[in-house]
């Protein structure tokens, strides 16, 4: 925004206080004077005009008219823009004649009258160089002034377009940090609605979330969510007639709609302020739709309130589009562990349902314990996979009822590493190679494979070691009951410190009753799965 310029009595005082007289003011693209000193008494010399026009287009003082002891002194006055004004005194020059009868006769040759011939016999004479070093010294300072003030204003005018970026960035932040997979996405979509109205100068707006997939575990998830801050000018039904309307949804299109709109718009949607869309995409993929309606402070809506609400879009359109690629893969990582559940319960029916039991029981052992949520979806993927290595070991040593040989042994124990080789190359399961690995490892390095001691165990090995051997004694086979409780709970006693870790056991003990009870449930693994897959 330009500085406005001083009115031109700014600059009458200044030149009265330095030369002791209120000089004429010319106007130069009328040729008429618009201020000055009445004593000068008199017009202004007609060809002063023209000789004025020539120092406005100079831009420095200058004499314009000389005539012993008087000298006409013409000072520009630097306005902003072209100079269009002139200031013109007439000043004794120092070593003049001072006799009355001499500057009368100078004031008639310069055209004056005898008015002012009286009034500059009383007005102290001026070195002619020093009048027109001050005069330049003054247009300088006048030309400094208007810069500075000109830099003012701006300065002023970027603080404003700083803070409203600074506002913009914020919100792109904050919406940036609220991106998170595990996110809500109706509460994001509610919370960006929230921030762009503290940001944006709207009387309303609207977010529609199209993809029911987006919205996780919701009943009807595929009709849109349709959100609105303020007072929205269309519902849900109405905004979709309106995206329709203004022919945006193919290819999608961001598209600012300012009066006047057209009369087709206003007769279906009377009324409708303003307005500027911004469709939620990525890539190909539309997953929604922004719209701020009607501009608080102006009659349309300009590219800033464009290029934000165009951004923050994208960011949504970015997240769900990664919301969706990450539950196709939780998807993909529930069927796969499911798969794989299967095929152990197939390869050793004796043993049908000992991972998921495991699981649970490991889950619960994991929460007394304090572990974390993520440690707690990583100990029950564990639980379910950990004799996931039993696929590659023979049916018959897998099934025999009697007692193992030493040989026999020795092949039932590969099973760990087999496990491990099996799920070593989906990354996703990363974190359940170690339980995997090491769920036969004994606290006092007695196990296998690798005899490990005490805290070299993984932790969450060492927990599903304790639900492993909790399921093997208590659950009955086809050519044995379970053990008894009292029994179990001696061994399991006996062996803390040695076998298993003594954290572990004490966390049993602490809920046995809460173990026994979960081990004894129905066979619930598909919705646990699924549960525990969505969490993941
Ligand atoms: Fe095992
Ligand atoms: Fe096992």
């Amino acid at each position: 925004m330009p500085a406005a310029a001083p009115p031109l009595g700014h600059f009458l005082p200044t030149l009265g206080a330095i030369f002791g007289q209120e000089p004429w003011i010319i106007d130069t693209a009328a040729d008429r004077v618009v201020a000055g000193d009445a004593r000068l008494g008199a017009d202004v010399p007609s060809h002063w005009f023209e000789l004025c026009r020539e120092v406005a287009r100079r831009g420095s003082p200058e004499f314009i008219a000389e005539q012993e002891p008087l000298l006409a002194l013409a000072v520009p006055i630097p306005l902003l823009g072209p100079i269009q004004h002139v200031a013109v005194g007439v000043f004794r020059a120092e070593g003049g004649g001072t006799a009355s009868g001499s500057l009368a006769e100078s004031c008639r040759q310069l055209g004056l009258n005898s008015a002012a011939a009286a009034w500059l016999t009383s007005q102290a004479p001026w070195p002619a160089q020093r009048l027109l070093a001050v005069a330049q010294n003054l247009v300088q300072r006048w030309r400094s002034e208007a810069q500075v003030n000109q830099l003012g204003d701006e300065v002023a005018t970027l603080a404003v377009q700083l803070g409203n970026l600074y506002e913009e960035i914020s919100l792109l932040h904050r919406l940036t940090r609220h991106l998170r997979i595990s996110e809500n996405d109706e509460e994001l979509a509610r919370a960006t609605l929230g921030w762009l109205a503290d940001t944006l100068p709207v009387e309303s707006l609207a977010l529609e979330l199209i993809s029911g997939q987006a919205r996780q575990g919701e009943a009807g998830a595929d009709s849109p969510l349709f959100l609105t801050q303020g007072n929205c000018p269309v519902d849900g039904a109405g905004f979709r007639r309106l995206l329709k309307r203004l022919a945006v949804v193919e290819p999608p299109r961001m598209r600012i709609v300012n009066p006047p709109a057209s009369t087709e718009l206003t007769a279906d949607f009377p009324g409708l302020p303003p307005l500027v869309v911004a469709p939620l995409v990525e890539g190909e993929h539309l997953f929604g739709w922004l719209a701020v309606f009607g501009h608080r402070h102006a009659a349309e809506f300009g590219s800033s309130e464009a290029s934000l609400l165009a951004s923050v879009g994208a960011l949504l359109g970015i997240h769900c589009g990664n919301l969706a690629l990450y539950r196709e893969q939780a998807d993909m990582l529930g069927s796969v562990v499911r798969a794989l559940t299967s095929a152990i319960d197939a390869k050793d029916p004796y043993t049908c349902g000992h991972s998921d039991r495991v699981a649970r029981v490991a889950v619960a052992l994991a929460g007394e314990l304090g572990c974390n949520r993520q440690q707690l979806d990583t100990v029950y993927l564990s639980g379910l996979l950990h004799d996931v290595g039993k696929i590659g070991i023979d049916d018959q040593v897998l099934r025999k009822s009697g007692r193992l040989t030493d040989a026999e042994f020795e092949h039932i124990k590969l099973h760990t590493d087999i496990g491990y080789r099996i799920l070593r190359d989906l990354k996703q399961l990363g974190d359940v190679l170690p339980v995997v690995r090491h769920h036969h490892e004994a606290w006092d390095g007695s196990g296998y494979p690798q005899g490990l001691t005490g805290e070299q165990i993984p932790p969450l090995a060492r927990i599903v070691s304790v639900a492993d051997a909790f399921d093997a004694m208590s659950s009955d086979r086809p050519y044995r009951k379970g053990m008894p409780d009292q029994r179990l709970d001696a061994i399991l006693r006996g062996g803390a410190g040695q076998q298993w870790d003594s954290r572990v056991v004490d966390a049993f003990f602490r809920i046995r009753d809460k173990i026994r009870r979960l081990a004894a449930r129905a066979e619930e693994r598909e919705p646990l799965v699924d549960e525990i897959c969505r969490l993941a």
